[in-house]
């Protein structure tokens, strides 16, 4: 396994009831897929960069502000800097942030901190609790969530190059309680009761199934912790999803679009207790847009020119919702 550098294994740590054996059996599977070319030039330029041992002063680091931070210019030599701008470039287009790396800003397509700032009153008090982020991308919100000192957060996310460029923060930042796995939602029941919290973001819409995915979320959370479950959504009442023809805002593998009241219904139906309501808000083109660091379409090609409250396709236009739920029964 990939792995630049040596940490202790979380999962044996902290998870006694899991299967390490089924366990190491996953992480040999999703090993195979890092052999593709692509994603071995993301290894290369990983595994080039400096450590935070090789540099010349201590890391400053703050992850108390929008933009994951640390080190400042002045610590690499000419050639460590040549080495990031190389890095950088391998792991873009950079889809969540931002990320501020030797005072180098990376803008990422996704202002993810203005989700986090919707999600953190709800997450509460992290110090001290066992998290899981299903579908966690490149590990922002996990880095947020590290400046509250958990005893655990576990990154879920199949995607070889968000992986990359969590082990690209994780070379400098070394943060021990953080911990990545290429595993997917279908292998929640390894992790049967093993969260007191556990954050479900960007990944019900993308899904056949959201209701499984939601059932089989509830099952990592031990009695009485909760998740955050958060969705794009449309503006709209009653419980009702929109399935579209062929593609949503260009996506196609966007499947059930729920509204409000849906999703908390999906989250009731899926055996959720206390269930509310944390935010409901459009998604704004300040919030999700092309940047230098990503220079794809984004949200405003995504739009119908002539109306933003309708999709390219006249679809309503995208919402973003955050529901709380807690597990209260076995
Ligand atoms: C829209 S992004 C959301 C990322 C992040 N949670 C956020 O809210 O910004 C969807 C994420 O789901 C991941 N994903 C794709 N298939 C998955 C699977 N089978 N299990 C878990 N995550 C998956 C993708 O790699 C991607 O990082």
């Amino acid at each position: 396994m990939a792995r630049f550098w040596q940490r202790p294994d979380l999962i044996q740590q902290l998870l006694p009831n899991v299967d390490l054996a089924e366990v190491e059996q996953l992480r040999e599977q999703a090993d195979k897929k890092l052999q593709i070319e692509k994603f071995q030039a993301m290894e290369k330029a990983v595994a080039d960069l400096p450590q935070a041992s090789d540099l010349k002063k201590p890391l400053n680091i703050d992850l108390s502000g929008p933009s994951i931070k640390f080190g400042n210019a002045n610590d690499l030599t000419q050639k460590q800097q040549d080495l990031l701008s190389t890095a950088i470039d391998a792991l873009s287009p950079w889809r969540k942030g931002p990320f501020c790396v030797f005072d180098r800003e990376i803008d990422a397509e996704w202002k993810s901190n203005l989700k986090w700032d919707r999600i953190a009153p709800a997450l509460g008090e992290l110090r001290g609790r066992q998290i899981l982020d299903l579908g966690c991308g490149n590990g922002y919100y996990m880095f947020r969530a590290a400046a509250d000192k958990p005893k655990a957060v576990l990154g879920l996310d199949p995607s070889i190059q968000f992986y990359y460029v969590f082990e690209m923060m994780q070379r400098f930042l070394q943060l021990p309680n953080l911990q990545y796995e290429r595993f997917g939602l279908e292998h929640l029941y390894v992790f049967d009761q093993a969260f007191d919290i556990a954050m479900c973001m960007g990944v019900l819409y993308h899904h056949r199934s959201p209701i499984e995915i939601l059932r089989n979320l509830r099952q990592t959370i031990r009695v009485g912790g909760f998740a955050i479950i958060e969705s794009q959504s449309i503006d709209g009442k009653g419980s009702t999803a929109l399935f579209p023809e062929a593609r949503y805002a260009k996506a196609r593998n966007v499947f059930f679009v729920p509204t409000k009241d849906c999703l908390v219904n999906w989250v009731k139906r899926s055996g959720f207790k206390n269930v509310e309501v944390v935010s409901h808000t459009k998604v704004t083109i300040d919030e999700q847009r092309s940047t230098k660091d990503m220079t794809w379409e984004s949200l405003p090609d995504f739009l119908d020119p002539n109306d933003s409250n309708l999709t390219i396709e006249g679809y309503p236009a995208p919402f973003r919702t955050v529901v709380r739920g807690q597990r209260m029964y076995l």
